[in-house]
Formats: C-alpha cells, structure tokens, sequence
C-alpha cells in the first residue's frame, strides 16, 4: 500500500447546532477545493431549490437532506471529504452514527450565541470516540462574545482545553481581521491584505496606524494573556482528541477559511489505526477490510434495495472483488459500488483506506458490520447505540396487516433507522433521538410495506439499558413513571418519564447497573 495515497487523505465531519453556519463553511470549503463552481450549490440542496435527489421522497417533500453523503475535493494534493452530519429537524442517530466513520471534526460555533445544546450532544459523541475536534468560531462580521469569553466556555462547557491558532481583531462593525499566532501573520478583513509580523508579534509597530487603536490594544493584551497563561499549542494532543485548536473568521464573507483550511490539514490525521476485537487494522495493511456504519434504503421504492456506506480501514477497494462479511461468513462480490457525492453518484471502480463508498446491498447487511478479502476474520469495535429521547406506540391499523407491519419493524430497526423495543404486552414501543425518524418510519411502512400505522405518544423520555442476570427481576419496578421494555436484541431497558424519575429510581436502587449506551453488536 502506497503511503502517500492514505497520508494525503482527510474525512471529517462538521458538527454544529443549527444556523451556526455549517451550510455556508461546507459550501466556502467545497468552492475553495473547485468541488463546486458556485456558492449557493450546497445551500440549494438545503434549501432544495434545485433538490435532484431521488432518493427519499420525503427528501424532496421536506427539502432536506434525510440521508447523509459525503463531499469529495482536493485541496493542496489531499483528498478531503467531508461527511454531511445531517442537522436541523432532521437530526437523528444517523447523525451520531456519521461521527463513528471520521477522523476528525469541525465544530461551528455562532461567535455571538456561544455553545448551543445539538452542539454540545454531537461535541460528547466525538469526545467519547477521542475524534480531534477543531473549533471553527464563525460570524465575526456580526457583534459576537469576547474571545477570551468564547474560549473560556469551551472549556468550562464542553470541558475540553483548546488552544487559539487564529485571533479576531474586533467584530461586528469593527471586525478588521483575524491574526494568526503560528504563522505570525495578520489576515486583513475586506483588505485582501496580509501583513506578517516580525519577531515582536503583535507588540511590533507595523499594526499600528494600520488597525484601530482599542482593537490593537485589545489584541496585544488577549495575545499576553494567552501566550502567559493560556494552553500551549501540541500536536500530540490534538491528534489525540485532547486539546481542540481554535479559528475564527466568517464563513459567509469567506474569511478565516484558507488559514483553518491549512492549518487544519496539518493538524488534523490522516486516516488511522482501528482497533477490532482482536487487535488492530493498519490503513497501510494490504488486505481490504471496512466497517457498515449507515444502511440507506429506498433509492429504489420498487426494488427495495438498500445502499451500505462502507469506510474503507485497510487495502483497496476494487470493484468486482470478493469479500466475506465476517458477521455470517459468507462470501459476496462487491460489483456495485458508488461514490457518495452531494447529489450525483458515480461508480467507483478504487479505493483506498480513508475513503467512504456505497455499496448496493439487497439486505445482506447491518449496522456495525465488517467485510474483508483476508483469512483473518475481522470485526471492527461495535458501533455504539445511543440513548433515545423520543418515544412513540406503534401498532398496525389493521390488524390483518400485521405480518407485514412485524417485517417492516424489523427491517427499519435492523438498518438502524429507529431503535425498536417490546413491552411485556408485545406492544412495539419507538425510540428515536430525532422527530423525523418517527416520519421516515411511518411514510416507510405505508409505502414500502402498505401498511397504515397508528401512533401515541408515551410519556417516557430516557432509556437506560439495565446489567442483569435476572430480567423478570425487572418487572417490580414497574409503575406510571417507569416501564420495562426489550430491545431487538431482548436486552432489557428501563424506560423513564424524566430525569428527575431516573434520578429517584437510581437513589432507591442503588445497585441496579443502568447504563447509557450499549454495542449494537
Ligand atoms: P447551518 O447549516 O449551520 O444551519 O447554517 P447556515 O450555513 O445555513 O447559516 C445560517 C444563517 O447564518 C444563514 O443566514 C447564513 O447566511 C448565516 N451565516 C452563516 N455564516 C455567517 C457568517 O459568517 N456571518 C454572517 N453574518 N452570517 C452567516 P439565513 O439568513 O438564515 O439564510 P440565507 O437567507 O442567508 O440563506
């Protein structure tokens, strides 16, 4: 395996709570790398002016990406693709399921509103995997939070050390441009102009006369303050997802962007060591291996075929090669294989560990899969379950339809698009961390499985699995604030109304093992 083919390669993913800017960053990092020729290509496929998707039709109804793709560029002989992690009301597991196939990720922080909750939620998921986060603190353009306060809270909030790369210098009005502590250099906002510092820094004469006085003086003393008592910048530890470098600028008037876009491929790692069950993969090792972390079904209503997104760990990928899905031991030609760009598929006949690709998949696969073309076995870590806030009742309205509505439940919780479990009734009770996963199930088992579904809310918003040797145990606890209920894999989980039960029941019970999340498989 050429090194240079995987040390060129970045996948990342873009976190962000909604209208942080993660349209319009995706959009200026795409024009930046010529993947796209205009702005307005990404945000009209938010917007779905333009929408050619074809795959959901509830895509085209919403105008929002249900599904996630990835955007392949080459910027400075790498080839970067970033994972869309879908947001907005679309929001759902997928989106924390994206984060287990990346590298690293980009968090996009509204410079005026600081840190907002889906940030924080995906920030967690991350941090939990050791994926480096960078911080990209956008819209200076408008009035935003001092600096120093913005940095402040990344540590106080997320709990995560973070060290400034760039500096803004002002905002809003005031905004003149940012300075980048590690190339000495200041970029000038709306100048097109860049002035590099001698060995004095910021403290140096050739920004005075330049920039406003206050702003001058404001820069000189956050630069003492953080140079005195703020992180030092280390390699090492943002490669090990422990220290998150910090950017500012703003996205929307292209500024900030080319010294994030550099400094972030220096920093951020090329694709890396996975561990498996049994050991590790290197991406340099000859043999192909690569994990399932997303099943999107339906890019054909009448054929039912579903698309696998493969993140390639080890080898090369060819088109025709066999494989063996280590999970069943059976053998299969991968002949059908796609790139995942924004709204356009194309086959992909290579590729390499670092890459992500679709494979057509008539329902051989799941969630947390591997394949390889070795001897070996291998099973990439389990994919984690995430934890549900949202429930739904679901039953068949008719109850000759029934059969069909058992296949359908167990189809879509198997592709992991909702997390299904029973109550002692057989009642199926829905799961699910974003609204929209209830309306893909439900316009899913209409169209797919003719089956008209009827749906209730139920008071319950936490899932806590339960380590027992004994699940009927379980059944004492029951009462109106508290349900037992079994996952697909018969795995007992407790369902509670808040917080605030959950917190009663742990105080009572004190030797009952709940926990948050569990491996799929
Ligand atoms: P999202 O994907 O994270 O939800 O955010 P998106 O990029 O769609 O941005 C949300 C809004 O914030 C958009 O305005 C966008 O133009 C604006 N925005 C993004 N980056 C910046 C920035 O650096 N500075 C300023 N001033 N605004 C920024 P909108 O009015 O909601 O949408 P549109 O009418 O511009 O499409």
């Amino acid at each position: 395996m050429n090194i240079d083919l995987i040390n060129k390669r970045r996948i990342f993913g873009i976190i962000s709570h909604p209208d942080a800017g993660k349209t319009t960053l995706t959009e200026k990092l795409l024009l930046h790398g010529g993947a796209i020729r205009e702005a307005g290509t990404v945000r009209a496929r938010k917007n779905s002016k333009y929408a050619k998707s074809d795959w959901m039709e509830i895509e085209k109804q919403r105008g929002i990406s249900v599904t996630s793709s990835v955007m392949q560029f080459e910027y400075d002989n790498r080839v970067i693709s970033i994972m869309d992690t879908p947001g907005h009301n679309d929001f759902g597991e997928d989106t924390y399921r994206i984060l287990t196939s990346v590298d690293s990720a980009v968090m996009v922080i509204d410079a005026a509103k600081g840190i907002e909750a889906q940030t924080k939620k995906l920030f967690e998921v991350c941090s939990m995997r050791g994926i480096p986060i960078f911080t990209f603190i956008n819209k200076l353009d408008r009035q935003s939070m001092d600096p120093l306060e913005s940095m402040q809270e990344l540590e106080e909030v997320l709990g995560m050390p973070s060290v400034a790369v760039t500096w803004p210098i002002g905002c809003g009005k005031e905004f003149e441009g940012i300075y980048d502590r590690l190339e000495n250099v200041v970029h000038l906002f709306r100048k097109d102009d860049n002035i590099q510092l001698d060995e004095d820094g910021v403290h140096g004469s050739k920004l005075e006369g330049v920039l406003n006085p206050a702003n001058l003086s404001n820069l000189r003393y956050a630069m003492e303050l953080l140079d005195g008592a703020g992180n030092e910048f280390d390699i090492e530890l943002i490669k090990l997802g422990k220290l998150s470098p910090v950017f500012f600028g703003s996205a929307l008037a292209d500024f900030g962007i080319t010294p994030f876009l550099k400094h972030f491929l220096v920093m951020s790692p090329a694709p890396g060591i996975r561990k498996t069950t049994t050991g590790e993969v290197s991406p340099l090792d000859e043999t192909f291996s690569g994990f399932i972390f997303k099943i999107q079904a339906n890019m054909n209503p009448a054929h039912r075929d579903r698309l696998a997104f493969l993140r390639i760990c080890s080898g090369t990928f060819e088109r025709g090669m066999n494989v063996t899905l280590t999970r069943t031991g059976k053998q299969m030609k991968l002949s059908q294989s796609t790139h995942l760009m924004a709204n356009e598929r194309e086959t992909v006949d290579v590729a390499y560990a670092g890459d992500v690709i679709g494979i057509y998949d008539s329902g051989t696969f799941q969630i947390g899969d591997s394949i390889t073309n070795g001897k070996e076995k291998i099973f990439f870590e389990p994919l984690p379950t995430f934890p549900p806030e949202l429930f739904m009742r679901v039953s068949a309205k008719n109850s000759l339809k029934g059969k069909n509505f058992q296949k359908g439940v167990e189809q879509l919780a198997q592709e992991g698009a909702i997390q299904v479990y029973r109550n002692e009734y057989n009642e199926v009770i829905l799961g699910a961390v974003g609204v929209l996963q209830f309306e893909v199930f439900e316009y899913r088992l209409v169209n797919e499985y003719n089956t008209d579904i009827r749906m209730e809310n139920v008071d319950f918003t936490v899932a806590r699995w339960v380590k027992t040797d004994n699940p009927n145990s379980l059944k004492q606890y029951q009462n109106s604030r508290c349900m037992v209920v079994y996952d697909r894999f018969d795995r007992p989980v407790l369902l509670f109304t808040n917080e605030y039960a959950l917190r009663s029941f742990q105080d009572r019970y004190e030797d009952v093992e709940l926990v948050e999340a569990l491996d799929i498989n």
